[in-house]
């Protein structure tokens, strides 16, 4: 495994919960797995003032508490001394000479060659501006070592704000020191799924409108919106999932082979397939959008509360918790072929998954069995929990005529002799230090997926008149959101463990 450069990692926002919860555990992670260079630190920034000893402390309960590798006392004590902390102002500029005179010497002190990565976990109003004052004092001058901005998520609110933002880090920062996340890219299982279209034979020459009936994917949260309800309502479930993530996992199923595995490559068609989506017209969004808000209920015997009494949100809110839509992409592979999408907080069950549904046989030999309702090979893409594949198809039941049942032939992740699965932070977070960019979202990428969500965004803003269907929490979003599917087709309605579909689970 390669190590990195020598650096110093400095993340803003270093007092907030992505930092606790995520980024320290992750990088805790990597160095308990000798993954880190020998000299390297990391400088916490905040607006509160923090000792480095209590910025330790700290950090070390996000280690306990999140870190995936054994903790051992010796390790974690050695990789807490790299813990730095800087208390500042991020919004005033002239703050920042002062800022640079500590990370200089902290470079020294750590003889890290000037190689920095500045992450931002901070507020997202707060994305253009501290690249802004970063640069003014020279902090993006890579001439003495590399200088890497790292972009957390929301990349832009709409497709115009994502633009301004793309237009602003630009002119400070050129595109390859530029790393925006999207942390489904960082999933193990994300990326198998490219391992799964091109190192099979059996796969990839199915996989296209020829053999494909229509494909279809969940990401589904048996949780609420817990204490980010201030953020959530300005943003929902459409530009917090669909926007980025749902897009992301769409594109990966329909993109062309790249040439090679590396950042231009896998890039240049992931960026093919989000241009190549058939726009919604405005009026046409109720047709082809389903969104829903969960109401209050019981589920487990524990009462849920409605969306519209979390803390945070208004209680006339109008955000959507539920999304399900259709949509086709416009290219050779993939025309005729729709696509079909959904995303929920408070399901029934987390789970996100693809289901390759497959044409049918063109002529029904055994139409008086059971294979008549069956009709479809599926191949499902599990990306947590139960991490696997499951591959459906009919079988002979035994005995006299050909009666035929549906089988399961599935692989689990958790069959594996090494089962550890880097988390989804750790494997990006290394990609950064390592200046490998395949795993990160190029500016266009992200535009063209605004320019998808962005007619639908502007039709519920502008015509209150489209439902927003409530659905009780703990259920499946609204029923309408079967009508969506073509023939007589459902969703798939998954379980927590990949194989035990069919039963009605969760609730
Ligand atoms: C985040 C969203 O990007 O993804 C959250 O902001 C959501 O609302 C989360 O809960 C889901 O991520 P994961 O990895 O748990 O599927």
């Amino acid at each position: 495994m390669r190590i990195p450069d020598k650096h110093i990692l400095v993340i803003f926002g270093a007092s907030g919960d992505l930092t606790y919860r995520k980024l320290i555990p992750s990088v805790y992670d990597l160095y308990s797995q000798n993954l880190l260079p020998e000299q390297f630190g990391i400088l916490g920034v905040g607006r509160t003032a923090l000792s480095h000893d209590a910025f330790r402390e700290k950090m070390e309960d996000g280690i306990d508490d999140f870190a995936l590798t054994t903790k051992d006392k010796e390790k974690k004590k050695a990789f807490l001394n790299k813990l730095y902390y800087y208390a500042f102002n991020t919004k005033e500029g002239n703050e920042y000479a002062g800022f640079k005179n500590e990370l200089l010497e902290l470079n020294h002190q750590l003889n890290t060659g000037n190689n920095f990565i500045f992450y931002l976990a901070t507020p997202p109003s707060m994305y253009p501006i501290i690249p802004k004052y970063l640069a003014k004092n020279g902090l993006n001058d890579e001439t003495d070592g590399f200088k890497r901005l790292i972009v957390e998520k929301p990349f832009g609110y709409d497709l115009e704000s994502a633009r301004e933002l793309n237009h602003s880090l630009l002119k400070e920062f050129n595109e390859h020191q530029i790393y925006r996340i999207d942390h489904y890219l960082g999933k193990e299982t994300v990326q198998n799924l490219l391992v799964t279209r091109f190192s099979n034979g059996i796969f990839e020459p199915l996989w296209n409108r020829n053999f494909i009936h229509h494909v279809e994917i969940t990401s589904s949260e048996d949780i609420g919106v817990g204490n980010r309800g201030g953020y959530y309502e300005g943003s929902g479930a459409l530009r917090d999932m669909v926007q980025n993530h749902l897009l992301l996992l769409a594109s990966l199923v329909a993109m062309e082979p790249p040439a090679l595995i590396n950042a231009d490559s896998i890039r240049n068609e992931i960026v093919k397939v989000l241009q190549s989506l058939r726009p919604i017209p405005v009026e046409k969004v109720e047709e082809f959008v389903i969104r829903g808000q969960y109401t209050a209920s019981e589920v487990k015997g524990k009462k849920r509360n409605a969306y519209r009494e979390e803390e945070g949100v208004n209680p006339k809110s109008r955000t959507e918790t539920f999304v399900a839509m259709k949509f086709f992409i416009d290219n050779w592979r993939w025309a005729g072929v729709p696509f079909y999408i959904r995303t929920g907080k408070m399901l029934p069950t987390r789970v996100t998954e693809i289901v390759i549904h497959f044409q049918s046989t063109p002529h029904h030999l055994f139409a008086n069995d059971k294979a008549i309702q069956r009709q479809q090979n599926q191949l499902v893409i599990r990306i947590q929990p139960d991490e696997g594949l499951l591959l459906k198809f009919g079988m002979k039941v035994p005995g006299a005529g050909f009666n035929v049942q549906d089988v399961n032939m599935d692989f689990h992740y958790s069959e594996l002799s090494n089962t550890y699965l880097p988390s989804a932070y750790e494997r990006l977070l290394l990609d950064g230090m390592l200046g490998d960019a395949t795993l990160y979202s190029r500016g266009d990428a992200v535009e063209s997926a605004w320019a998808f969500v962005e007619p639908i965004l502007k039709a519920w803003k502008e015509r209150p008149c489209i439902k927003v269907h409530g659905y009780p929490a703990g259920t499946w979003g609204p029923d309408i959101s079967d009508d969506l599917i073509e023939g007589a087709q459902t969703w798939r309605y998954p379980c927590k463990n990949l194989a035990g579909d069919g039963d009605y689970c969760e609730l």
